[in-house]
């Protein structure tokens, strides 16, 4: 009795599941599809003895694998990984996507990049024509944040988008804080007509450590619906 929506996560997790075989260091994403990723890991582990290890891209994510039974490892003790799986909050056709809705980006990026192939799993509500209806989300260094911001905003004038405001993501009163202590500025860009020109002239400017696009670095989204389909692409 899941939500469409929960089961259209559920269902694309659990087959991205069965893309992990035994002796694979794999990436473990951050979210709310990535959580239903982890269990059905974690379930295959239990049940079948597969032997994985996962390399958590939050604590969140490390904390719910040691839950279900799932060895875990960093970055810097697997080095490289064999898959990496992971949520998503917007993608397009070309397999660019938007990330850090949760805050993870940096971790996330960091860890995809390192692995041999990356897959999203995600309901088909992000398929999109354009990036960019959900806000971008830069992850930012506290020290001197508004300068970055005024910066950034400046930056956008140029840049081939359609709104270019920026807001500070907060929790409560205070600024919304990373795993690694820094703030999360989200642009509100409506439409990213270049997302690569976009990501690499952001990413220039000091203050900003990453922001959440990933270009070039997913292999195959899996997609899941509310009646239970799924589509790999
Ligand atoms: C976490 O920082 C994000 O990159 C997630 O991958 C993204 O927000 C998707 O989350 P859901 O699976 O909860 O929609």
């Amino acid at each position: 009795d899941l939500s469409p929506i929960d089961k259209a996560k559920f269902v694309a997790a659990k087959r991205a599941a069965q893309f992990v075989t035994s002796g694979m260091k794999v990436g473990l994403g951050s979210g709310s599809t990535a959580a239903w990723l982890v269990q059905c890991l974690g379930e295959r582990v239990r049940v079948e003895g597969l032997a994985m290890t996962g390399v958590p891209t939050s604590r969140r994510t490390a904390q719910l694998a040691r839950d279900v039974g799932i060895p875990v490892m960093s970055l810097d003790e697997a080095k490289t990984l064999d898959l990496s799986i992971d949520g998503a909050d917007e993608f397009n056709g070309k397999l660019n996507l938007i990330k850090g809705g949760g805050g993870s980006l940096l971790h996330e990026k960091i860890v995809a990049t390192a692995s041999e192939r990356m897959i999203v799993i995600a309901d088909a509500s992000k398929r999109v024509e354009t990036l960019g209806a959900f806000p971008l989300p830069l992850e930012l260094i506290s020290f001197g944040w508004q300068t970055t911001k005024a910066l950034v905003e400046e930056t956008l004038i140029g840049l081939d988008v359609l709104g270019r405001t920026a807001s500070l993501r907060m929790n409560g009163d205070a600024p919304f804080a990373t795993d690694e202590g820094n703030y999360i500025l989200d642009l509100h860009l409506h439409r990213i007509g270049d997302p690569r020109q976009l990501s690499m002239i952001v990413n220039q400017i000091p203050g900003v450590v990453e922001n959440g696009l990933f270009i070039d670095i997913c292999d195959a989204i899996v997609v899941g619906y509310g009646d239970g389909r799924v589509e790999v692409t």
